[in-house]
């Protein structure tokens, strides 16, 4: 695609990851409306494309994403908002079937921690900041921030950090289990793209189920949860990778799936 905002492209050595940076620096990478639009794009594009296994999402060193345009958004109405597909386009990132990996340096505010949010896994970097600034603009979070955050950090931090707006640092999100790891600053994309790779190298499909799964202990009871998670477990029995998973442990060699 032909993209003004985001740039788009497969990285690691055997080009299987896809990777989109969100490149509107001058603006800290505030989530505009075209913005999204592209990134739902390049999204749904790698969603398809067989040749990805697993998307990287990135912005630059001094932001992941300053959250949602306040420029854009000043004026909006509530019917401007419902005829708008801004949320759908955000959803996206949630909604990729593959693996994505948030890739965070500098601020991830509002929609920008919501966005990382989205994503299975955050890696960031030793500067980066986290917060839900939203309170203070007079709104509050609208694309997960109350809900998601929740689930992530528990009740006590996800409230102080929504309705106070206080940024936190990269410590203290890695601490909390909001970040799963922390590295200098130059570093975060690197190994974020060496962790793509490696989860790339799985049987797609089983990549699939298992997101599918673990996102059910997010939407779901733990009673449907488990069940779902036991009926997946016996339906990748039904797949070659299944088989060729195992042969090569019985056989000490290294498995060669593909994703049938
Ligand atoms: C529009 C933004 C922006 C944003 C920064 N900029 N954040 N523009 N929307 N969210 C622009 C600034 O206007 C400025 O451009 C340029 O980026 C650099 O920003 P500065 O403020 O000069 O930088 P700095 O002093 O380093 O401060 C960084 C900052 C601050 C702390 C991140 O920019 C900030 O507080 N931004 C807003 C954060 C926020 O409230 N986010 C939540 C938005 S609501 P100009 O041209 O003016 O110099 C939201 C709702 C989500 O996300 C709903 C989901 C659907």
């Amino acid at each position: 695609g032909n993209y003004q905002y985001i740039k788009v492209s497969k990285v690691g050595s055997r080009s299987n990851v896809g990777l989109i940076q969100l490149n509107r620096p001058k603006a800290l990478n505030a989530l505009c409306n075209p913005l999204l639009k592209e990134v739902a794009q390049a999204m749904t594009a790698f969603g398809k494309d067989s040749s990805v296994g697993a998307i990287v999402l990135t912005g630059n060193e001094k932001a992941f994403a300053a959250g949602a345009d306040i420029k854009e958004m000043e004026d909006k109405t509530y019917a401007s908002w419902m005829t708008s597909n801004m949320h759908q386009d955000l959803d996206c990132v949630a909604k990729v079937r593959k693996p994505v990996i948030a890739a965070v340096n500098g601020f991830a505010l509002g929609g920008g921690c919501e966005m990382a949010m989205m994503c299975d896994i955050i890696y960031a970097g030793e500067k980066s900041r986290f917060g839900q600034p939203e309170i203070l603009l007079g709104i509050i979070p609208g694309a997960g921030g109350t809900q998601r955050l929740i689930r992530s950090v528990g009740k006590s931090k996800a409230m102080e950090m929504v309705l106070t707006g206080n940024q936190i640092t990269a410590q203290e999100a890695e601490k909390m289990g909001l970040v799963s790891k922390l590295f200098p600053v130059e570093k975060v994309l690197e190994e974020s793209i060496k962790l793509g790779e490696k989860i790339a190298s799985n049987s797609q499909i089983a990549n699939m189920v298992a997101k599918e799964c673990c996102n059910a202990a997010y939407e779901t009871t733990l009673k449907e949860g488990l069940h779902l998670e036991k009926r997946m477990f016996h339906a990748t029995f039904a797949t070659k990778d299944q088989k060729e998973g195992m042969a090569a442990f019985v056989e000490k060699r290294k498995a060669n799936f593909t994703n049938e």
